[in-house]
């Protein structure tokens, strides 16, 4: 698997400073980060309607940049109570041909930019024992099945260590900040096991009986690679699942990617709530 040189830390470090040029004004020390997955992207527009500033990852070198339809693809600065936080309005995933090294390129900026803490949302398809479209799910833990690791070739130790502890990557403290946050919104929040796999097709029946053997409750293509760099630079994770259908086989209709969006706007504004309630509470 000898392909080009991945990014390495030198671009990162070049990307983070075009990041803070292009945003004019002195970052602060520690945002919260949040990378918003696919229809999520409300908390964005939020915290730009406050006076937030963006910078399209376009304008920033080496940054991959989306091809899906739906993604938007923009860095936000803002403050939510006060709290800095750094938002990635949309993300690259390893189908659309990107390595995983550059699938997780913008966490490691993120980092340089000083995130510690770091929130994780995604769409997913839901195979948990009564779960439904709409639910939000609090990842408590992953399986990482693409069958690729985007620390995979030389380790470079001022990213982290050789070989990262992965027993606490969705960080149990941070966990039981969503459900306070959730009860205290009155919101009911599915939790459980996100299952990564390559994609773009979406599984077969027989792929989702597999996951549930394996003990998973939900099904995406996207997180589990930037978990593992965010473990990996000693970030803390907080994860969260929109489950926007019903997986292959349990679902009575045909999976198609109008239906997650669909699901991911009706549910955008409860979302945005939840990530909106707990950015005051990860500083
Ligand atoms: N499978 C995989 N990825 C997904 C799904 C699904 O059912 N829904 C949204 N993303």
């Amino acid at each position: 698997m000898q392909g080009p040189e991945p990014l390495g830390y030198a671009h990162v470090h070049a990307a983070a400073a075009a990041v803070a040029d292009r945003l004019r004004t002195s970052l602060p020390a520690a945002p919260v980060g949040v990378v918003l997955g696919s229809g999520l992207g409300a908390v964005a527009d939020h915290v730009l309607a406050q006076g937030g500033r963006a910078v399209d990852y376009g304008a920033i070198p080496h940054f991959p940049v989306s091809s899906v339809e739906g993604h938007k693809g923009r860095l936000v600065l803002g403050t939510v109570d006060d709290v800095p936080v750094l938002l990635m309005q949309g993300r690259v995933h390893r189908y659309e041909g990107y390595s995983a090294s550059s699938v997780v390129f913008p966490v490691r900026v993120l980092h340089a930019l000083g995130v510690r803490r770091l929130i994780v949302t995604n769409a997913a398809g839901g195979l948990g024992e009564g779960f439904a479209a709409g639910d939000l799910m609090l990842i408590e833990d992953h399986l990482n099945l693409t069958g690729d690791n985007p620390l995979c070739g030389k380790n470079d130790a001022r990213f982290g260590a050789r070989f990262p502890d992965m027993s606490d990557a969705y960080t149990a403290r941070l966990r039981q900040v969503a459900f306070d946050v959730a009860a205290a919104q009155g919101l009911a929040l599915q939790r459980g096991v996100y299952a990564g796999l390559l994609g773009p097709s979406y599984e077969t029946p027989a792929e989702i009986r597999m996951l549930r053997t394996l003990g998973a409750h939900a099904v995406g293509m996207s997180t589990v690679h930037e978990v593992i760099a965010a473990s990996h630079l000693g970030v803390e994770v907080l994860g969260l699942s929109c489950i926007t259908n019903l997986a292959a086989g349990i679902s009575p209709v045909k999976l198609c990617h109008d239906e997650v969006k669909e699901t991911a706007t009706r549910v955008e504004q409860a979302f945005s709530r939840l990530v909106l309630g707990l950015l005051p509470r990860l500083a």
